[in-house]
């Protein structure tokens, strides 16, 4: 049986990349909904439905885990798949309790980039409320930077300048650290590295949603019994898009110098 990884596109291969990473005996399925990406700029009904759709179909896989690695999904329809399918259902949560306590003595703020329907949802805002006692976390949408990413646009020019757009409103050196709070953008870890000042931290939520997975398999019983293989399908069926897949899943996963 196979851990079932799902996105909206390419971004769920960054949560993915940590799965493999960690459990070495386990085969993955990555499905993506190429038909309906990007999420973030559509209703919460919309997505909720596109989401709905997509279980239905990675379900009728033998699946024994079933990852939402997507912060959009996980805000809008985690809490019905969870009631409505016999397997697990993981979720993505931006990681804003490590990054308010990583931050609480120095005095420095957190800012979260994330999808504008997933920073809308209650999800997210009752999270913010539990965890930010010193009102020290900002949200930030960042609506085009799923479609650079769609697009495999990497170009460091092109994207060092958005980055800097964005945040030309805040004073950084306020900041200690960046959440990528949607999983496409870990893609561009490095390049804001770069254009951020050099004590910003910038993570991410795939670590903790992996550390889930595992201790629920665990917990279960149903750790193990794969070899690393990876099959990659998406809701259009279109097998241009299961090239892109792999093409991306590379790019990730390219030795950095
Ligand atoms: N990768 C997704 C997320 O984590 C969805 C991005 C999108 O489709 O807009 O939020």
């Amino acid at each position: 049986m196979s851990i079932a990884f799902f996105d909206s596109g390419i971004g769920g291969l960054t949560v993915l990349r940590e799965a493999v990473r960690r459990l070495p005996n386990e085969d993955f399925i990555f499905f993506a909904d190429t038909l309906h990406v990007p999420y973030g700029p559509k209703t919460k009904e919309q997505v909720a439905g596109y989401v709905r759709e997509a279980a239905e179909r990675i379900l009728r896989c033998d699946v024994k885990a079933l990852v939402l690695a997507c912060n959009t999904a996980t805000s809008v329809a985690a809490a019905e798949l969870r009631r409505s399918y016999p397997v697990p259902v993981i979720g993505m949560e931006p990681a804003v309790k490590p990054a308010v306590e990583m931050n609480g003595a120095s005095g420095r703020r957190v800012l979260v980039l994330a999808t504008e329907l997933t920073l809308s949802q209650s999800k997210y805002i009752e999270l913010v409320s539990r965890v930010d006692d010193h009102g020290i976390v900002d949200s930030l949408p960042m609506p085009e930077w799923v479609e650079y990413c769609e697009r495999l646009n990497f170009d460091p020019d092109e994207l060092g300048a958005y980055f800097r757009r964005k945040f030309e409103p805040f004073d950084l050196d306020e900041y200690g650290t960046l959440v990528l709070g949607c999983t496409h953008y870990p893609y561009y870890t490095q390049l804001l590295e770069d254009v951020l000042p050099p004590h910003i931290r910038v993570i991410d939520g795939s670590a903790g949603t992996v550390r889930r997975l595992t201790r629920i398999l665990d917990e279960q019983g149903s750790l193990g019994g794969g070899s690393g293989k990876i099959r990659f399908m998406n809701s259009a069926d279109d097998p241009a898009y299961n090239d892109k897949l792999r093409r991306a899943w590379r790019i990730l996963n390219e030795p950095r110098g």
